[in-house]
C-alpha cells in the first residue's frame, strides 16, 4: 500500500480509484482539469473530531469549519446537516454560510483589517458573533454601533499569545515576527487583552469568548509548541474570567493538518483534543463549550486535482510531463509557498517498470508554474492522467484565472 492511501484514494489493477471510481472514467466523463471531492471522506473527518470531543470532554465540541478553505456549496451543505458550526472571514463567507443554511448563531466572523462597510454588513445579522482582532477595531465598532440602536451584539476576543506555528513562515499567524521576519498582524496582545473585554462591555457589546489561530499546516513535531499555546491560552482565560468575565466559549482555532508529505508525522489530533478537554476541565472554567475551527484537516485529503498529460518534453536533459492545467488556476499552494508539497500520481499507471524523474509543468508562462518538481513515476504517455492529491483545501479556493484560464469544474461525490 502505498503511504499516501486512503479510503477515498486508492489503487486496483494499478489504476488510481477514488472513492471507488476509477480516476480516468471520471475525467473522461467531465473532462480535465477537474476537482474531485468526496463526501465520505470529509463526513469521515468530522466524525474523527466529534467523538474525540464525546470522548474526552465533558463540556460540548463544536467543529466550526474554516470555510476559507474550500467553499464549495456541497460541501457546505453537508457540514451543514451534520451540525457544524462556520469559521467566517468576510462579509460573502458570511453570506455563503447563510445561504447553505448555517443560522447566524453558528457562525463566528474574524477579520483583520475590518473596515465600516464589513461591520454595517456583520451588524445586520442578527445573532452572529465578531471576532475582535484589534483593539482599535473596537473604536470602529463603536461608531457604526449607532446605526443599530437596541440590537445585542456578541463579540468575542482573537488574542496573540506570542506563539504561533505553521509550515510556511506565510501560515504561522500569532507571535510578534514570522520566522522569516514579517510582522504578525493578528490578534491582540497578552497584556491588553482584559482592557479589551472590559471595554467593550462598556460599549454595550456582549464579550462571550477568547480565540486564538495560531498558524496551519501542524504535524506532529509541532505538538509540543501547539500545547504550550494552549496552555497560555487557558491562564489567560482565568485572568479574564478573575476580572469578571463569564466566557461561554475557547477557541482554539484550526492548524492540524493532514500529512502532505511522506517524510512528517501526523499531528496527533484525538490527543490534542482530549488535553484540551483536560486542561480546561483543570482550570475550573465556567466555559460551555470547546470550539476548533479545522480547515485543512476536513477537507485536504478529500480531494483531487486531475490533469490530462498532452506531451512529454525533452529540454537539456530535464523531462517535463505538460498537462493540461496551470497552477495558479488549480493548485497554486506550490507555486506561492516553497515548502507546500502535493503527491502526484500517474492515475493511469501508477507503478510500473519505466520510471523516470518528471517535472509537472503547467499551460502558464511563468516558470514557478510547476505541480511538483523531478517527481519519480511511470514514464507518462500522452493522453494519461495525473492526480494532484490533497487538493481539497487552499486550492479551488485560491486560484486565480491567471492568463485568463479557467478555473477547473468541481464534483462532489
Ligand atoms: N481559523 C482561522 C481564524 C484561520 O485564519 C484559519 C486559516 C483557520 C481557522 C483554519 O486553519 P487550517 O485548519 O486550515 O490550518 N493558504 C494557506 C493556509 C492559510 C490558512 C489561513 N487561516 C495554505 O494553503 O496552506
Amino acid at each position: 500500500m502505498n503511504w499516501w492511501e486512503t479510503d477515498f484514494v486508492s489503487v486496483r489493477d494499478n489504476r488510481l480509484i477514488i472513492a471507488g471510481r476509477d480516476a480516468t472514467a471520471l475525467a473522461e466523463r467531465y473532462g480535465t482539469p477537474l476537482y474531485v471531492y468526496g463526501k465520505d471522506r470529509i463526513l469521515d473527518r468530522y466524525g474523527r473530531l466529534d467523538d474525540a470531543f464525546t470522548r474526552y470532554s465533558a463540556l460540548p465540541g463544536r467543529i466550526s469549519y474554516a470555510m476559507k478553505a474550500n467553499p464549495h456549496m456541497g460541501i457546505l451543505r453537508l457540514l451543514q446537516r451534520r451540525g457544524a458550526w462556520i469559521d467566517a472571514v468576510s462579509p460573502c463567507e458570511v453570506e455563503t454560510a447563510l445561504k447553505a443554511g448555517f443560522p447566524a448563531e453558528r457562525i463566528l466572523f474574524t477579520g483583520t483589517s475590518v473596515s465600516r462597510a464589513d461591520l454595517r454588513f456583520l451588524f445586520g445579522v442578527e445573532g452572529l458573533t465578531i471576532n475582535i482582532d484589534a483593539p482599535e477595531q473596537l473604536d470602529l465598532m463603536s461608531e457604526v454601533r449607532n446605526g443599530f440602536p437596541g440590537r445585542a451584539i456578541r463579540v468575542s476576543v482573537r488574542w496573540n499569545s506570542g506563539i504561533g506555528r505553521g509550515f510556511n513562515p506565510k501560515a504561522i499567524t500569532a507571535g510578534k515576527r514570522s520566522s522569516d521576519g514579517t510582522p504578525i498582524k493578528f490578534g491582540v496582545e497578552p497584556r491588553k487583552v482584559v482592557d479589551v473585554f472590559a471595554r467593550a462591555r462598556k460599549l454595550g457589546f456582549q464579550p462571550v469568548g477568547l480565540h486564538q489561530h495560531i498558524g496551519s499546516g501542524w504535524v506532529r513535531e509541532d505538538y509540543g509548541m501547539v500545547l504550550t499555546a494552549v496552555d497560555r491560552m487557558i491562564r489567560k482565560a482565568r485572568e479574564i474570567e478573575k476580572a469578571g468575565f463569564r466566557l461561554e466559549f475557547l477557541d482554539f482555532g484550526g492548524g492540524f493538518g493532514p500529512r502532505y508529505l511522506k517524510s512528517r508525522g501526523l499531528f496527533p489530533v484525538e490527543d490534542y483534543i482530549a488535553y484540551i478537554s483536560r486542561a480546561v476541565a483543570k482550570a475550573g472554567l465556567s466555559v460551555k463549550a470547546l470550539v476548533i475551527e479545522p480547515g485543512k484537516f476536513m477537507v485536504s485529503d478529500a480531494g483531487v486535482l486531475l490533469l490530462g498529460v498532452e506531451y512529454v518534453k525533452e529540454s537539456y536533459g530535464n523531462l517535463f510531463a505538460c498537462v493540461d492545467g496551470g497552477t495558479f488556476n488549480t493548485v497554486p499552494r506550490p507555486a506561492i509557498y516553497v515548502s507546500a508539497h502535493h503527491e502526484i500520481v500517474n492515475a493511469s499507471r501508477v507503478d510500473g517498470p519505466h520510471k523516470a524523474r518528471l517535472t509537472v509543468a503547467g499551460n502558464l508562462c511563468e516558470t514557478g508554474d510547476v505541480f511538483g518538481r523531478e517527481r519519480l513515476m511511470p514514464l507518462p504517455q500522452s493522453g494519461d492522467v495525473l492526480a494532484v492529491l490533497l487538493a481539497g483545501a487552499y486550492c479551488r479556493s485560491m486560484a486565480s484565472h491567471y492568463n485568463l484560464r479557467p478555473i477547473p469544474r468541481e464534483v462532489l461525490i
